[in-house]
C-alpha cells in the first residue's frame, strides 16, 4: 500500500498506508487527519478536502477534471498552483511517499 504523509498547517505530520484506489481524502478521514473534512463524502461538491500536492509529485497525479478545477474556486484557503481536492486523487504505487500539505482552514 502506498504511504502518504499529510502535513497539517500546525506542522503536525501523519504518515499512513492507504489501499490502492482509495482517495487521499478517505485516507485522511479514516486515519484521523483533522486538516481534511471531506463533507460531501468525495463527490467533488464541497471543497473541504483541499490540499497542496508536493511539487515533485505533481506530474504523477492525474490532472484535475473540469469539475475539480471549478470546485477549487471555492476553497476557503489560498488556492495555489499545486492545489488539489484530496477526494479526486486516488492512491496508487506511483504516489508512494507523497507528501501533501493541508491548509489552515477548510471552511
Ligand atoms: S470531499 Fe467534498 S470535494 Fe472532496
Amino acid at each position: 500500500m502506498p504511504h502518504i504523509t499529510y502535513v497539517e498547517a500546525s506542522g503536525q505530520s501523519t504518515t499512513v498506508n492507504i489501499p490502492e484506489g482509495w482517495s487521499l481524502m478517505q485516507g485522511a478521514t479514516t486515519n484521523g487527519v483533522e486538516g481534511i473534512l471531506g463533507e460531501c463524502g468525495g463527490s467533488c461538491a464541497c471543497a473541504t478536502c483541499h490540499c497542496y500536492v508536493a511539487e515533485d509529485y505533481l506530474a504523477k497525479v492525474l490532472p484535475a477534471s473540469d469539475t475539480e478545477l471549478a470546485m477549487l474556486d471555492n476553497v476557503a484557503a489560498e488556492r495555489r498552483p499545486n492545489s488539489r481536492l484530496a477526494c479526486q486523487i486516488k492512491a496508487n504505487t506511483a504516489l508512494d511517499g507523497l507528501v501533501v500539505h493541508l491548509p489552515a482552514t477548510q471552511e
